[in-house]
């Protein structure tokens, strides 16, 4: 339905009715919270909640954009150097035409309206959706003939250097990649991934949205990341073979950086645990032990609240809430952290009765609403 929302308000704005539409999705992730930029493993999946994109090329070099949902629009000149909106939201499609100027692309200038329903805010990469709608279509209106894999990296280069946030490559890899009813592991330092039936009868993904604006994420995200910088060179010191942290073992932080800084040690001893979380989740998955995938899930948010910490009081509260109730198998925050959602396994007939139970409690101690969401597991970016 949004797509034809979004083709008809192009057709008004543009008047003409040519343009390639697109549909790039948002991700949840079971398990492996960041580890992508510490060359770990992950565990996405792409949803049914997307961002739909209607685009054409125009004779000449201008960039025009509408955002329906914001009801802003945006108009300037393709030509570099290509300077950030004070919108912001531009600045996600910017950033992908200056990777591709920086790659030697001449492209045109091009209109294009987009509308979405994935949360804001709520730890699904909505961001990675719209950057991904954009390389894909650019990539299409102008010939490019950019694969997959590298349009993934683009997008995340785009966030990294115009957007700001030095986030990993889950996000647009999910997005981009994702199959429907499957799970991918992602091993983000050969790049190689292997799906998985995400085979779960009667069992849901529930997200429950603690609504917590999450303005701390980006510049305590960009922390985290050097933390886990500064782990690697004190065991770098000791075996200069280590390139990251995905080649560090908990033997090796108990030697060389627990004594010389422990709130170091916490942080890279999360991401070690948390990648071992993931190998052995995919494998209790595989035998169908979704119990045992389930307890991995509650250690995970214990290492992201107490060692990591980016959790927030709504989101250990949001799992203490759900822990050891009848039908939920796992929870954990999801995401960069600092809010968005908690990912919740529940059983499907159990849904109904534990939001009603959990919201108006919510509200009474939290002082904030609920909100949820069902995520269901489809395909990646395309055209539509
Ligand atoms: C954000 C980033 C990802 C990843 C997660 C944490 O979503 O964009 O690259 O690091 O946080 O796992």
């Amino acid at each position: 339905m949004l797509t034809s929302q979004v083709a008809q308000k192009f057709q008004e704005i543009f008047a003409s009715n040519g343009a390639l539409l697109v549909r790039s999705p948002g991700r949840v992730n079971l398990i492996g919270e960041h580890t992508d930029y510490n060359n770990g493993f992950v565990l996405p999946a792409a949803v049914d909640k997307a961002i739909y994109l209607a685009i054409a090329r125009r004779p000449d070099d201008e960039i025009q954009l509408f955002a329906m949902d914001l009801g802003q629009s945006y108009r300037g000149p393709i030509r570099p150097p290509l300077t950030p909106s004070a919108l912001h939201w531009p600045n996600y499609i910017l950033g992908i035409v200056e990777q591709l100027q920086g790659m030697g692309f001449t492209i045109g200038g091009f209109n294009c309206v987009f509308a979405g329903d994935i949360p804001l805010g709520a730890g699904m990469s909505s961001s990675a959706a719209l950057e991904n709608a954009v390389i894909f279509a650019l990539n299409l209106i102008f010939g490019l003939g950019l694969d997959p894999m590298t349009m993934v990296r683009l997008s995340q280069k785009a966030e990294n250097e115009f957007v700001g946030l030095q986030c990993g490559i889950m996000d647009m890899f999910a997005s981009m990649f994702g199959r429907k009813d499957q799970v991918i592991r992602l091993d983000c330092r050969s790049l190689e991934y292997t799906y998985f039936p995400f085979k779960a009868p009667g069992l849901r993904i529930l997200l429950l949205d603690t609504q917590v604006e999450h303005s701390l994420a980006s510049s305590e995200y960009n922390v985290r990341r050097q933390q886990c910088e500064a782990g690697v060179k004190l065991v770098q010191r000791h075996h200069p073979e280590v390139k990251s942290l995905r080649d560090v073992t908990l033997e090796m932080l108990s030697a060389h950086v627990a004594p010389v800084d422990e709130l170091i040690w916490r942080r890279c001893s999360f991401v070690v645990e948390e990648n071992a979380r993931v190998l052995s989740g995919t494998e209790d998955l595989l035998r169908g032990d979704l119990a045992a995938f389930g307890e991995k899930m509650y250690a995970s948010h214990d290492g992201l609240s107490q060692k990591y910490e980016v959790s927030c009081a709504e989101s250990d509260w949001l799992v203490g809430q759900v822990r050891g109730v009848e039908g939920v198998i796992g929870a954990r925050q999801m995401g960069g952290g600092f809010g968005g959602c908690t990912i919740n396994l529940v059983e499907e007939e159990l849904i109904d009765g534990l939001v009603t139970r959990l919201a108006p409690l919510y509200r009474e101690v939290m002082k904030r609403d609920l909100k949820w969401y069902i995520g269901r597991i489809e395909d990646g970016t395309s055209a539509v």
